[in-house]
């Protein structure tokens, strides 16, 4: 493995150590991983693709009271500190900065192709089985409820009321979870999403057969 990507491993895993199951190192890797699978299929910079992969959730805003700055701090302390270019700081930056779903309404409308590889890696590491489990990970430590009945989930949330939600693990499906197959930048992202989306209505299915008990 390259000096620099070893390195970045290092600082990653020890930044993130103690960080909440679905944010941690280990979401880390499975995103580095899958953004190398589908970098292989498209023409990329896979060093811009790897170091985005990484750094991407090194200081996620919700878990920083909300500083959106912070993440691009230690990004670029942290590529200035292996001498990397300028210009692909820049580049790794911009990814950081627009990889997020509920910034995407901010987000230049052209992407770089690495942005869309790192975008399709998380995206994808939000559905499926993990996807699931990471959900309610989250919902548990925000000591949300899992179901409601009577509580429909909110489309169209604006950022603010997005980040605001306390809604049901179970509406988080339907705001954001299903809504991610369809926005898959990548032909091999579209491949490996498919499946997982199937898991996700087959898991909700059960899980509304389980609660109406007759
Ligand atoms: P991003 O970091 O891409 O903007 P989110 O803020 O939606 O995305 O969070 C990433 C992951 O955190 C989600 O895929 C989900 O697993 C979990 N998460 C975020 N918000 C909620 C929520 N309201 N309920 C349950 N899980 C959530
Ligand atoms: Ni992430």
């Amino acid at each position: 493995m390259n000096k620099i990507i070893q390195n970045a491993v290092q600082f990653v895993k020890e930044k993130l150590d103690g960080a909440e199951a679905g944010h941690d190192w280990f979401h880390i890797e499975r995103v580095w991983k899958l953004s190398k699978k589908i970098a292989k299929t498209e023409n990329c910079n896979i060093e811009i693709v790897e170091l985005s992969a990484l750094l991407h959730d090194i200081a996620d805003p919700k878990f920083h009271n909300g500083d959106e700055t912070l993440a691009l701090k230690i990004s670029r302390a942290f590529l200035e500190s292996q001498n990397i270019d300028e210009k692909i700081i820049q580049q790794v930056l911009f990814v950081i900065q627009n990889i997020s779903f509920k910034n995407r309404g901010e987000a230049p409308e052209t992407l770089p192709i690495e942005l869309k590889i790192v975008q399709d890696a998380d995206r994808i590491d939000a559905i499926g089985a993990i996807g699931i489990a990471r959900t309610f990970n989250f919902g548990g430590y925000k000591n949300n409820l899992m179901y409601h009945p009577d509580l429909k989930p909110q489309l169209n949330m604006s950022k603010d009321e997005y980040k605001k939600s306390n809604g049901t693990t179970i509406n988080h499906f339907y705001e954001k979870l299903l809504l991610l197959k369809d926005l898959m930048n990548t032909e091999e992202g579209k491949k490996i999403a498919e499946e997982r989306h199937d898991f996700m209505l087959n898991f909700l299915n059960q899980f509304y057969k389980e609660w109406n008990v007759d």
